[in-house]
């Protein structure tokens, strides 16, 4: 009798073991821009793509607008294992890597054709890879598009921005981009920007036109310069720790959704760079300075002697690959 109650019991705790769903793996992306860019719109379309495809397996949570972590402490919580995905800007890796620098070097890239074209090249890839060895996982490039200069006056030549404040991310090359202008950069969190310049605490700063409207930076800089000098695009990353510590089925199905969410991303990115453009423009809120030929060349002038300081470090193979990049 009591051997009959002993395997009933066995048998019920068994049926009920194999009721027992595992519980979903909880994947927190975290990132600072609104939700309307290219990248707010990626991390949508993730979630999406991996709740159709990973349902009851996968669960993704998306925290943007610096809801959850700031740019500055976003790569530490995932080492730490806080969030699991985030796409910081190239310009924010240098604790990690100094290779990526070559994204921020100023008239690198003629236009955003030129700068798919070294992601995708065996250089680009090989890139991804510098931030392995400090226990992070590269899994791609995001668009967002050429930066832009604003200001509290009219940018037309290098000799306009002297001695003006500019908020710039943390990197070396942007520092020392603005101090070629007699200018003075100041590394600031994104989430800080606009009130840096609503307050007038700084002068201006540069970004693309999707951040430039979609945080309404337009609404407190009188002027924006279509300088076009720059790239700001982003590297996809997660903790090499969890991403190798999913089970392998599971791995190759985000990367697959995570390569279709980027494409996506890098098609709006594509569609906002103009539509943003003109958005601002037509709100009459600040005035769009164009410039000429022989304007532009004066802040190339004034700007690429930058490059020879960071030669070295990034490595000259990579630097003509970069510059090859152009070619069409
Ligand atoms: C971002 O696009 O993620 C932020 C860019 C910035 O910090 O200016």
């Amino acid at each position: 009798m009591k051997k009959t109650i002993l395997t009933l019991l066995s048998i019920t705790l068994i049926t009920l073991g194999g009721l027992v769903q595992a519980k979903p793996i909880t994947l927190k992306f975290s990132h600072v821009v609104a939700e309307n860019t290219p990248k707010g719109q990626m991390a949508i379309k993730f979630k999406q793509l991996v709740d159709e495809r990973l349902k009851d397996k996968v669960t993704v949570e998306v925290f943007p607008n610096s809801q959850l972590f700031g740019d500055n402490k976003v790569l530490e919580a995932l080492l730490l294992g806080d969030v699991q995905l985030a796409a910081p800007s190239l310009s924010k890796f240098k604790k990690y890597t100094k290779k990526l620098q070559l994204f921020d070097l100023p008239f690198l890239f003629n236009d955003m054709t030129a700068a798919e074209k070294f992601q995708q090249s065996p250089q680009g890839h090989a890139l991804l890879k510098t931030v392995e060895n400090k226990g992070l996982t590269g899994l791609g490039y995001l668009h967002n598009g050429m930066k832009q200069i604003s200001a509290s006056k009219p940018l037309h030549t290098p000799e306009d921005a002297k001695g003006l404040k500019f908020r710039i991310m943390s990197s070396d090359v942007l520092a020392k981009q603005f101090e070629a202008l007699d200018a003075t950069p100041l590394k600031k969190p994104f989430s800080e920007v606009f009130t840096l310049l609503q307050t007038k605490a700084i002068d201006g700063q540069e970004n693309t036109w999707s951040n430039i409207r979609s945080k309404k930076f337009y609404e407190v800089q009188p002027y924006i310069t279509a300088s076009n000098h720059g790239l700001l695009d982003y590297m996809v990353v997660s903790s090499a720790e969890f991403w190798n510590g999913l089970p392998d089925d599971i791995r190759s199905e985000l990367k697959k959704a995570l390569d279709e969410a980027i494409a996506f991303g890098n098609q709006i990115a594509a569609e906002k760079a103009m539509n943003d453009k003109q958005a601002i423009i037509d709100s009459k809120r600040t005035t769009v300075i164009e410039l000429s030929p022989e304007e532009r060349q004066q802040w190339v002038d004034a700007m690429k002697p930058v490059w020879k300081d960071f030669e070295g470090i990034i490595g000259k193979d990579m630097l003509d690959a970069a510059i090859k990049a152009n070619q069409p």
